[in-house]
């Protein structure tokens, strides 16, 4: 593989990785997602999607109910298991129930993903450029 490749591949991967301590561990992941990081790969795509559709002035009532169960998914480093994750796990969850409920949306959209942005910048700071896309 040439040098150029390699950084660019670097780079991508970056985004997605939490640690990169162990460079085997991140590979396993990118293959073999915990539970939580297929949830968290959803949410981007349906938070993209909804970030979209409230742009165009529609209304949002399609909430995966799956996401309600943030805080059971087993983690990779079983940060799941951790008090501050818990802690923050509800200011997300209760962002959706205000898409859910038809308040205003695009305010608890706004909430949503800065929930998403006060977990990460604790535990894994890698997908923040993604967030702030969001
Ligand atoms: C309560 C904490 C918390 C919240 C809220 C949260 N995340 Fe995460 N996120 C994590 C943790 C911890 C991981 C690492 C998961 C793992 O490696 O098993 C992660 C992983 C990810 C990943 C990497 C997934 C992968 O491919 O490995 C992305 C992307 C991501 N989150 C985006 C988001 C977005 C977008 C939101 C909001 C819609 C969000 N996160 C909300 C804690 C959180």
């Amino acid at each position: 593989m040439n040098l150029k490749l390699s950084i660019i591949l670097t780079l991508v991967l970056g985004i997605f990785a939490c640690t990169k301590q162990n460079q085997n561990t991140e590979t396993a992941d990118m293959y073999h997602p915990s539970e939580l990081s297929q949830m968290m790969r959803d949410m981007v795509l349906w938070s993209k999607e909804t970030k979209n559709l409230l742009s165009k002035g529609e209304v949002i009532d399609d909430v995966p109910q799956n996401f309600y169960d943030l805080a059971n998914q087993k983690a990779t480093r079983d940060e799941h298991l951790e008090a501050a994750f818990q802690g923050m796990v509800p200011s997300y969850t209760n962002a959706l129930k205000g898409i859910d409920r038809k308040d205003s949306q695009q305010y608890y959209y706004d909430a949503s993903i800065r929930a998403c942005k006060n977990c990460h910048t604790v535990y894994c700071e890698g997908p923040l450029s993604v967030i702030n896309q969001l």
